[in-house]
Order: C-alpha cells, then sequence, then structure tokens
C-alpha cells in the first residue's frame, strides 16, 4: 500500500545523549563527538537525563557514574527499567574495574575507563551506534515481513486501488459487514483477508466457505457442524464453519452463485446469529464477522430474482469494489515486479527482467483474467524462460499477438484487410470497449464517464454518439454544466 514501512528516524544523524555533572567534560565530549556528525543532547544529573530521555528517544547515553544525587548506575538501572532502547556507555574513574563489570551486567552496553583517548572514546561509539544501526535494520525487516501478511499483500498505487486501501483500513477496525465485488482475479480474497488481519480479530481464524460450491443437502452439516451420530455418516462430532471463525471472521465467497434455498438459510444465520449442530442439544452462539464477495452484479441478479433482495442489504453494508486490471494499467509494471520477485524466490532463480517490448505488450492487453491473468502469464514465461508466451483470454486461447501475423493464421478477419482499415477497425472495436465499460461503471452518468476518461464533456459526447453508444437524438449536454446525468445524478462511489 502506500506508506513505506520507513520509520521515521531514518536519515537523521544518530543522537546522544552525555551526562556528566562536570560542565568541562561534558564540553569536551561534545566538542569531539559533534566532530563525528552525531545530534548531541546534554543533561548534568541523571535525573535531568531522565526526563530528556522521556521527551525524545536518543540513541545512545553516555553517562558519568560518579555524579551527586542518583549515579550512572541509578540511570542505567531506569532506562533499562523503561524498557528504552537505547544504548548505554558509562563512564568509570579510574581503577573501578569491578563497578565496570558489574554495569555491564545489568545491562550497559559498554564503559570507558577514566582517562580515555578521544580515539577510544570515537571507536566505542562507532561500534555502539553500528548495533543500533543493525537492530533498526532488523525491526524495520519484521515489519516488513508483517506488513506482507497484511494489507502489503496487495500491489498498485493507482488511485482506484488508493481508494480501496483506504476503505479497507477505515472499515478493518469497525466489525461491519463488507460485501466485496469485482471481476474475477481482481483481488477480492486478498482484499477480505487483509480486513481481517487489520483487524482486533487477526489472531481469530479467518474461514473462508466457497458458497458455489455448497451443495443444498450439506449446507448445515458445513455450517454449524454435527455431533456423532447425527446422521449415518456422523463418526464423530465436526465443527461447522460458524463456529470455527468464533472471534475470527467468515468469508461467503461467491455468494452471487447461490441457490435461492441456500440464500435462505443463510440470511437465516445471519439474523438469528445462533444455530445447533446438526443432531445437538443446544444453540451455540458465535462471534463472527461476515465478509462477503462476488463477481456478479448482484442488483442485476436481483432484478432477474435470482438473488434475494433482503440479503444483499444485509451483506452490503458497507461495498468495496476492486477496480479491473484494464482500468489501472499504471500499475502493471510494479505487479510484473512483484509477481517475477515471488516466482524468482519460489523457484531459487534469480529476479528476471523482461524486454521492453514485452511490456509494451503487457499495456496493451485487456486483461479479462485481471491480476490472476497477469501473474499466471508471469509464471509461464519463467518457468518457460519465453517471453513470446501470450496472455491467455478466459477460454485459454492466446490473444492475437500485435507483432506481425503468422501467414496461415486467417482466423483473425482484421488480417484480411488492408493495413489502414486493419488498424480503423480494431481501434474501433477498442473505443467501444472501453467506453461501454465506462459508461456501465458511471451507470450511464455522462460526466462521470467523461471524467474517468479524462475528457471533455462535449467531446465524450460526440464520441459517444459516433460509436453509437448513446442514441443519436438523445439531448446534447450543455458544455460545462453540472452534472445532470440521464439517470438522475447517482454519484454514489463506483
Ligand atoms: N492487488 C494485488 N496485488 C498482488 N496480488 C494480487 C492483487 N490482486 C490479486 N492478486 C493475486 O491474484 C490472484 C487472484 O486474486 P483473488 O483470488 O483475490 O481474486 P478474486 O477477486 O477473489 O477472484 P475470483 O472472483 O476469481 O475468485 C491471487 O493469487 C492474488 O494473490
Ligand atoms: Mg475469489
Amino acid at each position: 500500500m502506500a506508506t513505506s514501512p520507513r520509520r521515521e528516524s531514518e536519515g537523521r544523524p544518530p543522537s546522544i545523549l552525555l551526562v556528566d555533572d562536570e560542565e568541562t567534560v561534558l564540553y569536551t565530549l561534545e566538542i569531539v563527538l559533534r566532530r563525528e556528525g552525531y545530534a548531541i543532547e546534554r543533561a548534568s544529573s541523571a535525573r535531568e537525563a531522565l526526563e530528556k530521555v522521556a521527551a525524545t528517544p536518543f540513541d545512545l547515553i553516555i553517562s558519568d557514574v560518579n555524579m551527586p544525587g542518583e549515579s550512572g548506575l541509578d540511570l542505567l538501572a531506569a532506562i533499562r527499567k523503561r524498557d528504552d532502547q537505547a544504548l548505554v556507555i558509562l563512564i568509570t574513574a579510574y581503577g573501578s574495574e569491578t563497578i565496570a563489570v558489574d554495569a555491564m551486567k545489568r545491562g550497559a552496553y559498554d564503559y570507558l575507563p577514566k582517562p580515555f583517548a578521544n580515539d577510544d572514546l570515537k571507536i566505542t561509539v562507532r561500534r555502539a551506534l553500528e548495533k543500533v544501526a543493525l537492530r533498526r535494520e532488523n525491526l524495520l525487516l519484521r515489519q516488513q515481513l508483517h506488513e506482507r501478511q497484511g494489507l502489503h499483500t496487495l500491489i498498485g498505487a493507482h488511485e482506484g486501488m488508493r481508494r480501496v486501501y483506504d476503505l479497507i483500513e477505515r472499515v478493518a477496525p469497525n466489525d461491519v459487514t463488507v460485501l466485496i465485488t469485482g471481476e474475477s482475479g481482481t483481488g477480492k480474497e486478498l482484499v477480505a483477508q487483509a480486513i481481517h488481519s487489520l483487524s482486533a480479530r487477526k489472531d481469530g481464524a479467518f474461514i473462508r466457505v466457497n458458497c458455489a460450491a455448497l451443495p443444498e443437502t450439506l449446507i448445515e452439516s458445513e455450517l454449524f457442524g454435527y455431533e456423532r451420530g447425527a446422521f449415518s455418516g456422523a463418526m464423530a462430532r465436526r465443527l461447522g464453519k460458524f463456529e470455527l471463525a468464533d472471534r475470527g471472521t467468515i468469508f461467503l465467497d461467491e455468494i452471487g452463485d447461490m441457490s435461492l434455498a441456500t440464500q435462505t438459510k443463510i440470511l437465516r444465520i445471519l439474523q438469528e446469529k445462533e444455530f445447533e449442530r446438526l443432531g445437538g442439544q443446544h444453540v451455540i452462539k458465535v462471534d463472527t464477522r461476515v465478509l462477503a464477495a462476488t463477481n456478479r452484479d448482484l442488483t442485476k441478479a436481483i432484478r432477474d430474482g435470482a438473488f434475494r433482495e433482503d440479503l444483499y442489504y444485509r451483506l452490503n453494508v458497507v461495498n468495496i469494489q476492486l477496480p479491473p486490471l484494464r482500468d489501472r494499467l499504471s500499475d502493471v509494471p510494479a505487479l510484473v515486479d512483484h509477481f517475477s520477485r515471488r516466482f524468482a524466490e519460489k523457484l531459487g532463480r534469480p529476479v528476471r527482467t523482461f524486454s521492453e517490448e514485452f511490456m509494451a505488450r503487457l499495456m496493451r492487453h485487456p486483461w479479462p483474467g485481471n491480476v490472476r491473468e497477469l501473474q499466471n502469464l508471469i509464471e509461464r514465461v519463467i518457468i518457460l524462460d519465453d517471453e513470446s508466451v501470450l496472455p491467455l483470454d478466459p477460454r485459454g486461447e492466446a490473444t492475437t499477438r500485435p507483432a506481425a501475423p503468422t501467414p496461415g493464421s486467417g482466423t483473425d478477419p482484421l488480417l484480411g484487410l488492408p493495413y489502414k482499415e486493419a488498424k480503423e477497425a480494431l481501434l474501433r472495436g477498442f473505443e467501444r470497449r472501453y467506453f461501454e465499460h465506462l459508461l456501465a461503471r458511471a451507470r450511464g452518468n455522462i460526466s462521470k464517464v467523461a471524467r474517468l476518461a479524462g475528457m471533455h464533456r462535449k467531446n465524450l459526447y460526440l464520441k459517444l454518439k459516433d460509436l453509437d453508444l448513446i442514441k443519436r437524438d438523445d439531448e446534447e449536454p450543455e458544455e460545462d454544466s453540472p452534472a445532470t446525468p440521464p439517470d438522475g445524478g447517482n454519484s454514489g462511489p463506483d
């Protein structure tokens, strides 16, 4: 996602707090260490030092042991108690080796016996700060690993995706039901997982139910579980998916493919939030967050009588709509990079670089199978070590390669036309598809289509007329007029 794991402290010089009651010692230390490029702060007592540490974190604290009031050892103990990450170097009096050893045992990083040469000081400090840097790097790696398990599995910086990330972050901490929609392969399941792992339920289970594959006769036993002996073949108690998802998230996937009978059963569970195991005696209550996804147009399914409206409203409390890949082609290079790294890692091969021609080809492809299609393509190219592998269309056939047509491949009618006409026809075909898609996405709202296409309303109107996408006798919209779309101004998020 958009935020990088960079820490605030990156890029600034290491910070050191000097603690001594003697002004001249502080002065000398400061001069020497400033020259090394460190950021220096001073404190003249352990108490003052602790106040400073509480206000700003330091990378390193260098303190005298012997000071009036609390000693350097007291300061060390207080710092360790605060679980402060700062390293501590103590300056010990001549001949007090035992104190020094004791200090190391209590968590000091090192000690400097007085009197010390400036070079000793510099070396000790440098070594300490290297350790700080190393520790910080480890922290960063851990953080990145963590992020890979959350939102950060989602690649893409296009505005459409940024809107998705924003929604995920806003809905994740609240227990609202989310309906995730988008074409096949756009990342709906990844979004569901991201919501779960960014929620307070992240340590609970994430249970996916493929609703399309639920045979009607098995729904109850799958979702509610059963007791031993509930039916012939029930040899032992089995927990249902809802029970497994207690304190976690249940992800109802492919909900657009459920039969009406299944929908009714699912609706009942969502309403009652309690059930009995098959053959069970008592009611089980679960605390589960529901997420759902589909690649179908549910509003159309409702109109066709294929999806229950009440179930739709119960699931669609918040909608996250994933953009198809062809609407965010600018994300293709980052996705290619992501997948090639992943496969290289998996196959133990060096990361492959791709030719410009290949990348250009990817940018022209319509990606009907979206990110999944791109991922599969990259895997094929890497395994076969062959860039001429073509994207596949959903029927599994190679799409027309924009390079020179192979003699004898007479299946594409465009290949039989003179070049100019072929190009025109191809372009027109693309334009139709492009604007049809935008019109559908904007639900016919011309102003919105103009915005999405980055076009002037008037030019868009002419283009749509030319492509026969709007009726010739439609009234021409006024230039720059505020959106008065044909559908009455549906301006909900798309
Ligand atoms: N933004 C993305 N960044 C990285 N990988 C992605 C992204 N979107 C999808 N993928 C990958 O593409 C594949 C398909 O994603 P996913 O299964 O989430 O799609 P889907 O929308 O659920 O598809 P379907 O409707 O077919 O079930 C997965 O392997 C997923 O990891
Ligand atoms: Mg899916």
